[in-house]
């Protein structure tokens, strides 16, 4: 099993590029099954769970090559409408071929995704959706299995709540439905603008994009297109972070300041002083004092759940307390036993937690549980005392492209081992 090593280094110094947005390439990724023709993506990170998707879209016959910098999808030979249960369990965005598959075959036998570290995540609001467009739904041997024998016929869609993986399959669903579907209540982030974006310049017809009310006006098919990601705002956020919890300089490259303002604020206000350009941050912890910090959560353009234990490892090094109120994923905190073995001291009742300060915390022997979690082990690792030994990193690999040397180019001693 691979761990990563990491030794108590110097400030961070220097400048870091951001890759593309993982959660932007993989509904990007899901809405080449809705052309024939060939698609040309750049931007694509190289992470494990987008190698999970290409995987899933091959096995349903998606032809996919790579030339240098772009991936070229085409989709003119799928030949499945089943996602097996052994591709789909790697990654639960797997499920964002429930939309596209239905609208080309008018029908879609998709493996339900199961359980997560971060909580129950039910798919219900997706299934809504696809009910909504008039298809069947039922469940069976762990299978959604989802029909429309005279195809999807567009529709009124109030979302009940806020979801950005079930907006996604509904637009990726509504693009070649017969007549113009209207989406209320949708999730507005900025990797379902990208998608909607990406959708148009295949040929689709989304008005209101960026906005939480979306006219999807069905087409006959989709085309070419030649289209970059957005870079990815959670790697840029996570950037911020390593340098002000190092108490370093960074200059960090490829951004998109827009999508950062929640956090960017959040920051300032705690006394952190970012330079905000058209296309990079340079954000300077050296000598700053910063002021603790009382968060929430919530969908977009409010502070992400994807950032939240990313700033609960800089606020554990801020003196006073602090506290993070998680309102998308409420049970979301399984890093603060880990950051409570460095030393930190956090408590967590219901869905807040209470962070309090600590002069220093002390490397150990500790365990990535999520994503995003171990992400912010990472962070913890580059301050604490001594050796930090992170097992279970594989779940860091499924969304940071080489971490470690991006860290390390300006600075951090962290070593992969094992
Ligand atoms: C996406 C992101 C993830 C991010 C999350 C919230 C991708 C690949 N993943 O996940 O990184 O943390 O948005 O910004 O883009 N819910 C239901 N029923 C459903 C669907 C969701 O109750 O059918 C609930 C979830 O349990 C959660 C909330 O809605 O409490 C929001 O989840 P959702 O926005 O759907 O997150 P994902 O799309 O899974």
């Amino acid at each position: 099993m691979k761990q990563l090593l990491i030794k108590k280094g110097k400030p961070l110094k220097g400048e870091i590029y951001v890759s593309g947005s993982k959660n932007s390439a993989l509904p990007i990724l899901a809405a080449t099954l809705l052309s024939n023709k060939n698609c040309y993506l750049r931007n694509i990170p190289n992470l494990v769970d987008i190698q999970s998707m290409l995987k899933l879209l091959e096995s349903l016959g998606v032809s996919v090559s790579k030339k240098k910098s772009k991936i070229i999808l085409n989709a003119l030979k799928l030949n499945s409408y089943r996602a097996d249960y052994n591709l789909v369990r790697k990654m639960r965005a797997s499920i964002l071929v429930l939309g596209p598959l239905l609208a080309r075959f008018g029908k879609a036998k998709v493996s339900l995704p199961g359980g997560c570290a971060i909580g129950n995540r039910p798919i219900d609001l997706h299934l809504f959706g696809m009910k909504k467009l008039g298809a069947k739904i039922s469940i069976e041997n762990g299978y959604v299995i989802a029909t429309a024998p005279k195809g999807l016929i567009a529709n009124r869609i109030e979302m009940p709540s806020k979801s950005v993986g079930a907006s996604e399959n509904i637009i990726l669903a509504t693009v070649l439905a017969k007549g113009k579907s209207t989406i209320t209540n949708a999730s507005k982030e900025p990797e379902i603008e990208d998608l909607c974006n990406c959708l148009n310049s295949m040929g689709a017809k989304i008005k209101g994009v960026g906005t939480s009310r979306l006219e999807v006006q069905g087409v006959e098919s989709l085309g070419t297109t030649n289209y970059s990601i957005i870079p990815d705002r959670i790697e840029a956020g996570t950037f911020l972070i390593s340098a002000l919890i190092t108490r370093g300089k960074l200059k960090i490259n490829n951004i998109i300041p827009n999508h950062l303002t929640s956090p960017i604020n959040i920051l300032k206000k705690m006394g952190a002083k970012c330079t905000v350009r058209k296309k990079y941050i340079i954000v300077n912890g050296k000598n700053s004092l910063l002021k603790p910090a009382h968060i929430k959560t919530g969908p977009y353009p409010e502070f992400p759940t994807d950032l939240q234990a990313q700033f609960m490892s800089l606020l554990a090094t801020v003196n006073g307390n602090s506290s993070i109120q998680e309102n998308v994923f409420k049970n979301r905190f399984m890093h603060v036993s880990e950051l409570n073995r460095l030393g930190a001291i956090i408590n967590v009742k219901k869905n807040k937690s209470i962070i309090r300060g600590v002069d220093k915390l002390i490397g150990a022997p500790i365990m990535a549980n999520d994503l995003r979690a171990s992400v912010s082990l990472v962070l913890a690792g580059l301050v604490s005392e001594g050796e930090t030994k992170i097992s279970r990193i594989y779940h860091l690999d499924r969304g940071y492209e080489k971490i470690e040397n991006k860290l390390n180019n300006c600075g951090a001693k962290i070593k992969r081992i094992g």
